[in-house]
């Protein structure tokens, strides 16, 4: 099975960007302060696919979000990691496909998919490099 590097270290707060794992996009996204609020502002056991942002992010990169730009409900490529794109009602990502919302952590807001977006095995090799897979 392939791993795929990123330095990741160029993406600036409020910033995302897309790669390719194993042929399907994924998305890197530093989070802003207010983001990062966000996120941890919701009671986890509201949640459709309850998790919690230090769940979906490593230890001592807490802002850093990694997962898969595949939308869990019919798999089209959510909006948001590129500048400008529509990040939706809770300003995560948007798939407009169906109208699937997700948050600043990558988890399912409102919409048809029933999943938050997957996060993949992951490491960071150096404060600024991940490989994942
Ligand atoms: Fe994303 Fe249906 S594929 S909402």
């Amino acid at each position: 099975e392939s791993t795929t590097e990123l330095d990741v270290g160029a993406i600036e707060p409020g910033q995302a960007i897309k790669a390719v794992f194993r042929k399907q996009p994924l998305f890197v996204r530093r989070l802003t302060p207010a983001e990062i609020n966000a996120a941890n502002g919701v009671a986890v056991s509201e949640l459709r696919d309850p998790a919690s942002l230090a769940d979906r992010t490593k230890e001592g990169h807490g802002d850093m979000l990694v997962t898969m730009g595949v939308c869990t409900h019919l798999g089209c490529v959510p909006l948001g990691a590129a500048e400008g794109e529509n990040k939706g009602e809770y300003g995560g990502y948007f798939c407009p496909c169906h109208g699937s919302h997700y948050d600043t952590a990558g988890r399912i807001r409102k919409g048809p998919a029933p999943l938050n977006l997957v996060v993949p095995e992951y490491q960071f090799t150096s404060d600024t490099v991940i490989v994942v897979g």
